[in-house]
């Protein structure tokens, strides 16, 4: 499925994750909040990537581009009213046609149209500079300014999906150093073990309170105490933001969330 530039292949690698992780969501006990997350990170990516993309057809005067970019504009526009319709009744959405949609999109524009340009744009340096000068994080200035390949991440939260849906995002900026876990006992094990420069944990981790979790990092030694952490919520009625920040949570977000609201807020978390 190579284009053969590197940035691209990886922009379509986080894609066809996120189309993974839709199906995968099917039945999850979380479902709403997974499926609305992958389907909100799709369109962040979807934008980011065609952005890029057509910046690169662009600088090596790709003639299809117009075309090219309404094909583009064609997904948007059906992704988005996915989103809507999800968003007004969850049930409405009928993951197989979801799915059949994205599916097809992955055969019939990764696979075919994407690798028309294939030709125009290996060894052109001015394509592959204009790849490269986009990136998923520049939407703030604070998160464009973090070494993401250096970051060390600590993600805790029971729901499988939810933890592979923050993996994919995040690995799609450069995040190389990521550890998932599942439950309290492994969360203060990792804690213990080495240096985190952040920790993602969700509100509810199986029976257990990921606020439970804050306190006991803050309790710790000055090294762990000063942890910044980020507080996901999927289950908004029982919970808010006041409590969190009480509890010692530096920033909290509500599930779904999107790729660039992630992204935005671990860039102030860590500003
Ligand atoms: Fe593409
Ligand atoms: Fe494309």
């Amino acid at each position: 499925m190579s284009v053969g530039v590197p940035v691209l292949d990886s922009d379509h690698k986080t894609l066809i994750g996120l189309i993974n992780l839709l199906q995968r969501s099917i039945g999850d006990d979380e479902e709403y909040a997974a499926v609305g997350s992958v389907l909100q990170a799709l369109q962040d990516y979807a934008a980011h990537h065609f952005a890029r993309e057509e910046k690169m057809m662009e600088a090596c005067r790709y003639p299809l581009l117009e075309r090219h970019h309404l094909t583009h504009d064609g997904f948007v526009e059906r992704v988005q009213a996915l989103k809507v319709r999800y968003d007004e009744d969850h049930s409405s959405v009928r993951a197989r046609d979801c799915l059949t949609f994205l599916n097809g999109w992955l055969i019939n524009h990764i696979c075919t149209t994407d690798m028309n340009y294939r030709a125009w744009v290996i060894g052109h340096s001015g394509a592959l500079a204009a790849a490269a000068g986009l990136s998923m994080a520049g939407n703030g200035r604070k998160a464009e300014a973090i070494d993401w390949p250096s970051l060390r991440v600590l993600v805790v939260d029971d729901n499988v999906n939810f933890a592979e849906i923050i993996r994919t995002i995040l690995e799609g900026v450069g995040v190389t150093r990521l550890l998932t876990v599942h439950d309290l006992a492994a969360a203060r094990d990792a804690l213990g073990g080495q240096g985190w420069d952040m920790m993602i944990c969700d509100w509810h981790v199986g029976e257990e309170s990921g606020l439970d979790l804050v306190k006991w990092v803050r309790r710790g030694p000055p090294d762990v105490a000063a942890l910044p952490i980020l507080i996901l919520s999927g289950h908004e009625r029982m919970t808010n933001r006041d409590l969190a920040l009480l509890a010692g949570a530096n920033e909290f977000m509500e599930k779904p969330v999107s790729a660039r609201n992630l992204l935005m807020g671990i860039g102030r978390l860590l500003a």
